[in-house]
């Protein structure tokens, strides 16, 4: 039997996740699950670029695991670990650090973008290497394939030319990585710009029927149409993408009745709310669970830990001996 491909792929622990997490990548890490080898990594170190304090990072964790898990990872096939309890992320992180010059981290647009809208004056020596070390990670479990949401293909590309540079300088030890990303990988926020946590433009995975549909009404439509009766843009409004993801069967009416304006806004949003709850059904069946037997999802992750623990020892022993050392 070939050897399966494998996925790495990961998020940083920075709260709940919403539907741009689940539609951006969860979705297309479960729907790989079986055809390759997954393994999904909670980037706790990663988190630290950003914010150093730490009194959250384990339940951030914790919490995201949960939404993983509810969104359908299978824990029996895909390992699921934090990047902290596997030195050997920090060790390889080490190696590669002498891979890539600091005017090629510079150029890196992820972190242009950070810099911007965080209005920072000054990037750590660690933040400049964020995308070394998530080199680390994907490498470390010899990953072929990284589902990402867009913002992380510039990353992947440094991924990529690390792989090479170690191939070239020492031995053929590493894949160079794919980024796939998802057909929906821009599902914009409720207000139409870049659903984020910090704006509060998103739906959480773990909102209610009410809080969801709360949520909904709240959604920016477009601004010509003022009442039901006016003529609508439907490519222009960010209910019409989410009809397009969460009930496609009604779309060509829902067009037909946003641009006649013979549908109004608000029935409109409400139909799109209910088709959101329906879709997120099996997750919140899955969430109920796992929160009512806590000690099953920590023992999911210190088995994750112990088999990401076994492959990346593997791949640390295969570096050495290509580079001579150890
Ligand atoms: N940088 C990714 C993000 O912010 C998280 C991440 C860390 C990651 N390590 C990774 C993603 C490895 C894919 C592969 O979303």
């Amino acid at each position: 039997m070939a050897k399966k491909k494998v996925i790495l792929s990961g998020m940083r622990p920075t709260g709940k996740l919403h539907l741009g997490h689940l539609v951006g990548a969860l979705e297309n890490w479960v729907a790989l699950q079986g055809e390759y080898q997954n393994y999904h990594l909670i980037a706790d170190y990663h988190a630290l670029t950003t914010d150093q304090r730490t009194e959250n990072i384990y339940k951030n964790s914790i919490d995201m695991l949960v939404d993983w898990l509810a969104a359908g990872l299978d824990p029996k096939q895909s390992p699921m670990f934090r990047q902290s309890q596997i030195k050997q992320h920090t060790e390889l992180h080490l190696i590669f650090s002498m891979l890539v010059t600091t005017a090629r981290l510079e150029r890196n647009p992820t972190l242009k973008e950070q810099v911007r809208d965080l209005e920072m004056e000054n990037v750590a020596y660690g933040h400049l290497g964020y995308p070394v070390l998530q080199a680390a990670d994907i490498l470390l479990y010899k990953g072929d394939v990284v589902p990402v949401g867009e913002d992380q293909l510039p990353h992947i590309e440094i991924t990529r030319e690390i792989a090479r540079r170690f191939n070239t300088l020492y031995k053929p030890v590493f894949p160079e990585p794919e980024g796939k990303i998802t057909k929906f990988a821009r599902l914009p926020g409720l207000d139409g710009k870049r659903m984020s946590k910090s704006v509060g433009n998103t739906i959480l995975l773990s909102g209610s029927q009410d809080a969801i549909t709360k949520k909904m009404r709240t959604a920016v439509t477009d601004p010509q149409k003022l009442r039901k009766g006016d003529k609508g843009r439907p490519d222009i409004c960010l209910v019409f993408a989410y009809h397009n993801k969460f009930n496609p069967a009604e779309v060509p009416e829902i067009r037909a009745g946003c641009e006649s304006g013979a549908l109004g806004c608000l029935d409109c949003k409400m139909n799109c709310a209910k088709h959101i709850v329906d879709a997120l059904a099996p997750n919140r069946e899955k969430r109920a669970y796992y929160e009512q037997h806590p000690e099953e999802v920590t023992d999911i992750l210190a088995d994750g830990e112990q088999r990401a623990l076994k492959v990346a020892q593997q791949t640390m022993s295969e570096v050495h001996s290509a580079m001579g050392i150890g």
